[in-house]
């Protein structure tokens, strides 16, 4: 049994899709969440940058002393992954190879679709990862920026949220895939009309449902999984680089609910 928290980060508020299924599927865990709110987006910027960022994150759950670190962002997973393990000091998952493992067992056409920022696709993380599952998978990859903005304003199911859908979709629709990897933090949230664009012949393949299922598989293998406890109370806490109240705005809409231990955090560099 160990009580310490499982910490969650990325770069704002998107990886609360990933909190929700961490939470779902372990109740007993305290989680323990960083969002660089003052420097959110990572999707526009370089992999050095990220690199950079991760690092400093790696160094605040390693102050914190948490006893693994779940990376929800697909664009810190894609570029910064190796850094943030050297020097988190503890296991750390990011969502690139749940999601593209899943996305490799599903598929009948042997055609995947993956989507997400311009850095996570510029880095081909998923693409790699989903040819070390079978190398004889075509991936067709298309960067979706404008998804982001849409979810944080909460337009994820209007007119312009369609059309920006059925924009971006167009080619892999035409490709003929049959699977399309969600990769980012934000698109679960736009799951209803990219479902609805995609049609029922393609199967949408959520990364923060595949990386709460090996969170669990880590835990238990390494023996420090809370979950059996009954007796266990979580004690979630959350961390923001910038301005508390908007990430708090913007939590309601991703978790449904208020947050109650919600702090500004220091992290080196700021
Ligand atoms: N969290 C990022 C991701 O999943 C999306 C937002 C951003 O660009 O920072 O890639």
């Amino acid at each position: 049994m160990d009580r310490r928290p499982v910490g969650v980060f990325d770069s704002g508020v998107g990886g609360l899709t990933v909190f929700k299924e961490l939470e779902a599927s372990l109740p007993h865990e305290s989680l323990l969440y960083l969002g660089d709110t003052a420097r959110v987006p990572y999707g526009i910027r370089s992999p050095e940058t990220v690199v950079r960022y991760s690092i400093e994150a790696a160094h605040f759950f390693r102050s914190h002393d948490v006893k693994m670190v779940v990376v929800a962002c697909n664009t810190a997973s894609s570029v910064a992954l190796a850094d943030l393990e050297r020097e988190a000091g503890v296991p750390v998952l990011g969502v690139i190879e749940p999601g593209a493992r899943q996305a490799a067992a599903r598929t009948r056409t042997g055609k995947i679709g993956v989507i997400g920022t311009r850095a996570t696709i510029r880095s081909s993380a998923y693409t790699r990862a989903i040819h070390a599952a079978n190398p004889d998978l075509d991936v067709l990859a298309q960067p979706c920026p404008l998804f982001v903005p849409l979810a944080e304003e909460g337009w994820t199911d209007n007119r312009v949220a369609r059309e920006t859908a059925e924009t971006y979709l167009r080619p892999l629709l035409e490709a003929g895939i049959d699977t399309l990897v969600l990769g980012c933090t934000h698109y679960p949230l736009l799951k209803k009309v990219i479902g609805d664009v995609a049609g029922d012949g393609v199967d949408l393949v959520d990364s923060a449902e595949a990386v709460s299922a090996e969170v669990r598989k880590v835990l238990t293998t390494t023996k420090i999984l809370l979950a059996s406890r009954d007796d266990a109370v979580p004690r979630h806490r959350f961390y923001v680089t910038d301005g508390p109240e908007p990430f708090h705005d913007a939590a309601k809409r991703f978790l449904g609910r208020s947050l109650d231990h919600l702090e500004l955090a220091e992290i080196a560099g700021e």
